[in-house]
């Protein structure tokens, strides 16, 4: 893992076939946690004529014996290194045992197999099969897995793998055994184990063929009744693949289970998902909305990998948007189906805006396909899931929904088994559809977020308007110049009275413009009065689109577009406008004056009938600041925290009543449990309006104590949360009364103290960094837990903009330590505490250079992890 040679990038051009057909392999495990006997016995045949050694993977083990057809081999007839076992003369067919000694107690990497909550799991994507035993451990290396394991019955009553249990039994010592077979061939990432002390809850799905499928979700005892919703959740999912695409679970069991040491979300293992258990426990009182939320959508993540990436796979990593942006894309549309489409719609637009966008205008930018890495554990990033799940989205725009759905069939029908290319999958979506998606394919090739320059005419003598679209694309490592993109440009036309002026099937009035040019012009006819252009409607294509509508038209769009995302995004780029400009006066040091049509227009929306509340809310949330600051030339991030407060706390000042009465409107005692889109709609309106009371500065007494109230009397987390993060941002007494009692009601559920961490991170208080420097001797933190590292380090250094970037340099100085802490103990965890810094160039000189000098001392560190190393070297290379 440690490296003392520059570790050098692999090549998606250099792909080669492995020169051997892994048939199946048997896999026993003696499972002990010091040290765990591991064999392996692989029945492999030679597939090429080319006489090329067996070269097989393995990190981190101890390698004890190895039987090839029956004969043990003698040093000399093989070489092993610190990551690979070669063996040069081979039959053409052969069986090899192999024998290797692993310490899971020892493993702090997460991957591989390991030990959380005094359980066994495993973690195998993308590399991690190789900490197991030596093997290929490669996508494109497909097996049957038959897996024995052998455990202490009393420690580990429970012991899963992949597929069905086909036989198990007592042994002498008070030890146990299970074997497990999956029938479905399978590349070693999706391979799963799990032994320990857990309780199942059952429930049962019948397939539309009428076939029974056992369903079961493994927790921990404490955890018995926190799985309801996971449960629904995984129902759901199951009834939507098969009614969306014909899509049918496959086996006779699907398992799940949660783990509190997880290094992301969750993981699709054929049959045995295990997850974070942030994605599978719940409860009204310790959950909130969004987690309720998080959980449906990553439990239907993982289920609909079964197709989109187990069924069918990828060919080598860099083919990883194949099943991740595919599948990100089909658990969007599960959510948008199973709850609001426009909400779920905005939430993702705003999560690729603040984190892709992001990555894509700086040093670590990439293509959805990417053509190198170091690392592979660096690309599970925003452009290869989110990214790579707009381009499916354009896909889908392009062909249609049917000859989507057809584009899918055949997908299936030429490739299941198999492991295949982003190219295979254009292909089948193309010859389905008979849609061109040539010039389409450099979304997968071109990184980069392209901009678009838009120019309207109207000429009242023709009636005749014209949409003239110019798009560029910046440069990125490695691409100085690009191509013009092929995409989707869904718009609409109307006019003073919001009436849709284009004839359109859709209920909103919504045409889709094809874009292929560099430089485009699209014309209407008949447009007998001068209309107001609602573009990039759904955000139909991942681009920035530059300033060219008046402040008046975005107000008159976010008051009556009657597409609703369209709605949303014009007042959010009104909002963006005027905190921006605020920011850029208190650079100069003038004194900033707020644009007053975007006062009047939102305070016209307070006093208007309001339709969607969950709608409304997250009109009346402000951008934020990580957001904001990728549109500055140079970021402030003092001045434009100062400006923001400034805009919020003006807001709240003109329309006190207004936030009161709505805020009163909206309290609902009676139903504070209901996790219904109305009920969800309702909390996040009257927490809204609880921010923008509580943003006058200095605070109202009967304010404090209006949040206070709101803090002790709430039923469910969403509120109590709302309630303690401003009593946080307070500081003093109000601050340290509900840090305390928080603590007190949660210090035994270790997801909830997540928030507690987060929360405290998150304070725009000044002593928030010493408050983060102390928590971190806190008894229920622990730096080997990576839910705890992101609850109180990641959220510091990412999302508390203010905070983190400090003068001094400090806040950078402090994630330096805990990266280089990290480097030892989680590597992939290190990594990924690096990307607040990747952005230094954007910054003000003095910030700038200083985050530059934190990087240069982590790079500068002697056995730092591929990791780290590629992430640090590649954010200060110029390019
Ligand atoms: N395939 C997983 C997903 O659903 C991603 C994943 C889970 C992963 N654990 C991992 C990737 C560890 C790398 C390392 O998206
Ligand atoms: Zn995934």
């Amino acid at each position: 893992m440690m490296q003392s040679e520059l570790p050098a990038p692999v090549y998606r051009k250099d792909y080669k076939e492995y020169d051997y057909h892994l048939e199946s392999i048997f896999l026993d495990f003696d499972l002990h946690e010091k040290l765990t006997r591991v064999t392996a016995r692989s029945r492999y045949q030679r597939t090429g004529d080319s006489a090329a050694p067996l070269l097989l993977f393995g990190e981190e083990l101890e390698l004890t014996r190895i039987v090839l057809n029956g004969r043990e081999l003698e040093e000399g007839e093989f070489s092993v290194d610190k990551t690979s076992l070669a063996i040069s003369d081979v039959p053409d067919d052969f069986i090899l045992e192999v024998e290797t000694i692993i310490y899971p107690d020892q493993n702090s990497s997460l991957e591989g197999l390991y030990r959380s909550s005094n359980n066994y799991c495993t973690q195998c994507e993308a590399e991690g099969f190789r900490k197991i035993t030596y093997h290929p451990d490669r996508p494109d290396v497909l097996a049957k897995f038959t897996t024995r394991i052998e455990s202490d019955l009393e420690r580990c009553p429970v012991m899963l793998a992949n597929g069905n249990l086909i036989e198990s039994g007592q042994l002498d010592n008070g030890r146990h055994f299970a074997v497990w077979e999956d029938p479905f061939p399978k590349p070693s990432y999706l391979f799963a184990l799990v032994a320990g002390r857990l309780v199942c809850i059952k429930d049962t799905y019948v397939t539309g063929s009428g076939r029974t499928v056992d369903l079961g979700i493994f927790v921990e005892e404490r955890n018995r009744d926190k799985c309801g919703h996971a449960m629904t959740s995984l129902i759901k999912a199951m009834r939507w693949d098969e009614e969306v695409y014909g899509l049918e679970y496959d086996l006779d069991n699907f398992m799940i289970v949660a783990v509190d040491d997880f290094n992301m979300g969750a993981m699709e293992n054929k049959g045995l998902n295990i997850f974070n258990s942030k994605y599978v426990l719940t409860s009204p009182e310790s959950a909130t909305d969004a987690d309720y939320l998080g959980v449906e959508g990553v439990v239907g993540h993982e289920y609909f990998h079964n197709w989109t990436g187990n069924r069918v796979t990828c060919r080598d990593w860099f083919q990883l948007s194949l099943k991740e942006g595919l599948t990100v894309f089909r658990d969007q549309e599960f959510s948008s189906d199973m709850n609001s489409r426009p909400v779920k719609r905005i939430e993702d637009v705003r999560i690729l805006k603040n984190g892709q966008f992001r990555e894509d205008s700086g040093p670590m930018a990439h293509p959805v396909r990417p053509d190198s890495f170091v690392e592979i554990n660096n690309f599970y990033t925003a452009t290869v899931y989110n990214k790579g799940a707009e381009v499916i989205r354009m896909i889908h725009s392009l062909v249609g929904p049917q000859r989507f759905r057809a584009g899918m069939d055949l997908y299936f029908a030429r490739h299941d088994g198999k492991a295949v290319t982003c190219d295979d999958f254009v292909a089948a979506m193309s010859d389905a559809s008979g849609v061109d998606l040539d010039q389409f394919k450099l979304w997968y090739s071109q990184a980069g977020t392209p901009v678009l320059e838009v120019e309207t005419e109207w000429n009242s003598a023709s009636s005749k308007y014209r949409v003239d679209i110019r798009q560029t694309c910046p440069k990125t490592p490695g691409q100085p110049v690009k191509k013009p993109f092929h995409m989707p440009i869904k718009i609409g036309l109307i006019n003073r009275e919001g009436r849709s002026l284009l004839s359109s099937e859709h209920a909103d009035g919504s045409m889709t413009l094809e874009l292929r040019e560099s430089s485009q012009s699209f014309v209407f006819d008949h447009i007998e009065e001068q209309p107001v252009l609602s573009f990039l409607r759904d955000f139909s294509a991942p681009v920035r689109v530059e300033k060219f509508q008046s402040r008046k038209e975005l107000a008159f769009l976010g008051s009556c577009d009657p597409n609703l995302f369209n709605r949303w995004d014009s007042i959010n780029r009104l909002g963006c406008e005027v905190i921006l400009e605020v920011t850029e006066s208190m650079i100069k040091g003038n004194t900033p004056v707020i644009d007053e049509l975007f006062l009047q227009s939102l305070a016209q929306s307070l006093e208007a009938p309001i339709g969607d509340k969950a709608l409304f809310a997250l009109s009346l949330q402000l951008p934020a600041e990580t957001t904001l600051a990728q549109e500055m030339a140079q970021v402030h991030p003092e001045q434009l925290h100062l400006a923001k407060r400034y805009v919020m706390k003006t807001i709240g000042a003109k329309n006190r009543e207004c936030f009161m009465r709505l805020y009163e409107k909206n309290s609902e005692p009676h139903q504070d449990h209901a996790i219904t889109p109305e009920a969800m709609g309702k909390r996040s309106l009257r927490n809204v309006c609880l921010a923008y009371l509580m943003s006058p500065d200095p605070l109202e007494r009967d304010m404090l104590k209006l949040c206070e109230d709101h803090y002790f009397q709430a039923r469910n987390m969403t509120d109590a949360i709302a309630a303690f993060s401003h009593l946080v941002d307070v500081g003093g007494q109000a601050a340290e009364k509900v840090i305390d009692d928080f603590y007190r009601r949660w210090s035994k559920d270790p997801l909830v103290l997540d928030k507690w961490f987060s929360l405290q991170a998150m304070s725009r208080s000044e002593g928030t960094l010493d408050r983060v420097k102390s928590l971190l001797g806190h008894a229920a933190f622990s730096i080997k837990n990576p839910n705890k590292v992101r609850a109180l380090i990641a959220t510091f250094a990412g999302l508390n903009h203010y905070r983190f970037h400090r003068p001094d340099g400090s806040g950078y100085r402090f994630l330096g330590d805990r990266i280089l802490e990290l480097n030892g103990i989680n590597p992939q965890i290190a990594a990924r505490l690096l990307q607040p810094l990747i952005g230094w160039r954007r910054y003000e000189p003095v910030l700038k250079e200083k985050m530059k000098g934190e990087l240069e001392r982590v790079a500068a560190q002697k056995e730092l992890s591929r990791d780290v190393f590629e992430i640090v070297s590649k954010s200060l290379a110029s390019y």
